[in-house]
């Protein structure tokens, strides 16, 4: 058996195509996202094109259950070839002085801490004499501030770092980490985004516009773009990337 792909936030949009990529090519993949009809969708599909693959539901902002599905996955999987951290939330959309407290820490746990947790517990399944490529799923808020999306901008700013971090120390351990931002694509966040209320998000107009204008890009397309990167076929180690530059 190839060695297996994590991918997270798989139950659907870029994660979901990202996922249905990696396992064409010939690797096991292992979706992980929370419980729902969405997510056995996804692994009755991906289980049609490798036989493997399998399904993990984890709520990323719950510690125990990121600790279940890593024993899962390392009494399942030998070695990982590779991780793409996928899942995100764009929530709380809130102004920064009033949102509250716990939404704020919800997202950084979901986008960050969640992260770290999950890699860290798989530890022993990753690198070593076998290569393994990880991958986070970036954003251009991770490089600009975006009124009402504090966390989300916060988030995605120390993922960057965070990939940056591995990207250090693992290359002593065959372990390779890049992060790609993925532009602006047609997806359940992105429809999250245009429900917002326009006194916590004022540029909510501009992504109402990138939609009916046609400016978003088909989660299917950015997949093939991501994958050669998810394998670790192209990307340097500690590089930053934007779909849209490749
Ligand atoms: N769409 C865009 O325009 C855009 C732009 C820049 C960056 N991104 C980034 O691209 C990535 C994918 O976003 P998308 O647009 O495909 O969003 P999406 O359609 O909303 O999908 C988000 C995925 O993350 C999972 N997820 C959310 N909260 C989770 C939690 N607590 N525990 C486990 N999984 C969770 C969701 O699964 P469940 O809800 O089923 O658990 C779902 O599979 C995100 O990191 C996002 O920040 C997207």
């Amino acid at each position: 058996m190839k060695g297996a792909y994590l991918v997270t936030g798989a139950s659907r949009g870029i994660g979901k195509e990202i996922a249905k990529s990696i396992a064409s090519s010939g690797f096991p993949v292992i979706a992980l996202a929370r419980e729902s009809i969405d997510l056995g969708v996804t692994g009755a599909e991906l289980a049609d094109i490798n036989q493997d693959s399998i399904t993990i539901s984890c709520d990323l902002s719950d510690r125990a259950d990121i600790s279940s599905a890593a024993t899962v996955i390392s009494n399942r999987f030998s070695h990982l070839s590779g991780i793409v951290h996928n899942a995100g939330t764009i929530h709380p959309i809130e102004n920064m002085l009033d949102v509250e407290r716990a939404d704020w820490a919800k997202s950084i746990q979901v986008n960050l801490i969640g992260v770290q947790d999950l890699t860290t517990r798989l530890n022993k399944i990753l690198g070593g004499d076998l290569h393994t490529r990880i991958t986070t799923i970036s954003s251009g808020a991770a490089k600009r501030s975006i009124h009402g999306w504090s966390a989300y901008c916060v988030s995605k700013a120390g993922l960057d770092m965070w990939a940056l971090c591995m990207a250090e120390e693992g290359a002593s351990r065959n372990i390779s980490a890049i992060s790609i931002a993925p532009g602006i694509v047609d997806t359940g966040m992105q429809e999250d985004i245009r429900n917002a209320d326009e006194k916590s998000f004022p540029a909510l107009s501009n992504f109402i516009d990138y939609y009916t204008n046609g400016d978003l890009t088909n989660p299917v397309d950015v997949a093939e773009k991501l994958l050669p990167y998810c394998l670790g076929n192209l990307g340097e180690n500690g590089s930053r990337l934007d779909v849209r530059n490749l």
